[in-house]
């Protein structure tokens, strides 16, 4: 694939040494960011241009810009690993560049090419490498996430796609997205409030469906819970996802279930990477519908041994308990084994301790 060209113009004010070692000591999620941010620019009559690292900093808007109305929006989410020879590496950038291109279908944004989205990572990179923090241990999940967006740019009310549009990539040193690490979750299941329906954008990455979450995650907090768990909005049986992350059922024959991609669900990167390590592992990896119904009956009896959220932020994190309004399903204990095991493996391989057979591992 050939390099994109990018524009670098270095920011005057980086942030000093002492202050970013401070901020990547402990990062949290989503709070410190990085000097710069690329920027692609895309107009109805040049397409695709203006390819530039610039220094991070706020976007100015016009208050008619279409995104601040009609929410024309998409986003991604991807990691920066540090290896042990100080190299920095991605996982499976053409998959996020391909879901991208599927949600910008879905909301009536220009598509970009796998060179332009990878390009950009590694044009910010070579600005950024020294935000991509180095663990400590084995046990340090910290990275670099990377987050590439597309707004509709446009001054203008008419409900249209939009002839202007602002790509950009910022970076954000992590740590675990939970603050537990690998503690179980609790999850709350809402009975008020459906994700996605047929038809809708349930399989995009966009704003849209991140806000339309907000009130169950709400909900959720105010029952000490996580994370929500939607269920499908035509018959309120099947289990989708949470929201910002995928599901998985550990049955006690060895059966690994996921819910089955319908179009409401997002095709979660980590989720199609478990399904595969789990078929590495000589598990029996299933996508079907799974019910509530069978969520309870499989946790009480003990077939369902354990369940886990994954998603690129949260990587692999069991379920500890499911909340209701009148009930909570919990697993018989267990230490999660399973969900812990595929968790080695996956940061083995993103953090180079791991031969990669898949060929998953980028270079930025
Ligand atoms: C991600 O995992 O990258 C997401 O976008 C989900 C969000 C909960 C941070």
């Amino acid at each position: 694939m050939p390099t994109a060209s990018f524009a670098q113009l270095p920011n005057a004010q980086p942030t000093a040494d002492i202050i970013r070692k401070d901020i990547l000591a402990n990062p949290g999620f989503g709070r410190y960011f990085s000097d710069h941010m690329a920027h692609i620019r895309w107009t109805l009559d040049a397409d695709w241009h203006g390819h530039e690292v610039r220094p991070y900093g706020p976007l100015t808007l016009d208050p008619a810009a279409a995104v601040l109305h009609y929410g024309q929006e998409i986003f991604e989410g991807i990691k920066a690993y540090r290896h042990a020879d100080g190299s920095v590496w991605t996982f499976r950038p053409e998959k996020n560049a391909e879901r991208f291109r599927r949600s910008a279908r879905r909301l009536a944004l220009p598509e970009l090419s796998d060179e332009d989205f990878i390009g950009s990572l590694k044009a910010l990179l070579a600005q950024d490498h020294e935000w991509v923090p180095t663990p400590s241990s084995e046990a340090d999940e910290c990275s670099l996430y990377l987050r590439p967006f597309m707004i509709a740019s446009e001054t203008f009310l008419g409900v249209r796609p939009s002839h202007e549009v602002d790509y950009y990539v910022i970076a954000s040193p992590a740590a675990a997205y939970f603050k537990g690490g690998v503690e179980p979750v609790s999850i709350w299941l809402s009975s008020n409030y459906k994700r996605a329906a047929a038809g809708g954008t349930g399989f995009a990455k966009c704003g849209g469906n991140y806000a339309a979450s907000l009130a169950a995650q709400k909900e959720a907090e105010a029952h000490g819970c996580g994370q929500v768990a939607f269920l499908d909005a035509a018959e309120n049986k099947w289990i989708e996802e949470l929201g910002g992350m995928n599901l998985f059922f550990v049955f006690k024959d060895g059966r690994i279930v996921t819910p089955k991609l319908t179009g409401t669900i997002l095709e979660g990167v980590t989720r199609d990477s478990v399904l595969t390590l789990a078929r590495d592992a000589g598990l029996q990896p299933e996508e079907r519908h799974i019910s509530i119904d069978e969520w309870r009956e499989g946790a009480a009896s003990g077939e369902i041994t354990e369940v886990f959220a994954c998603g690129t932020a949260a990587v692999i994190t069991p379920v500890g308990e499911l909340v209701g309004e009148d009930e909570r399903i919990r697993c018989q204990p267990s230490d999660n084994p399973v969900a812990k095991q595929i968790r080695r493996t996956l940061l083995d391989l993103q953090y180079g301790r791991a031969e990669d057979t898949h060929g998953w591992l980028t270079r930025l």
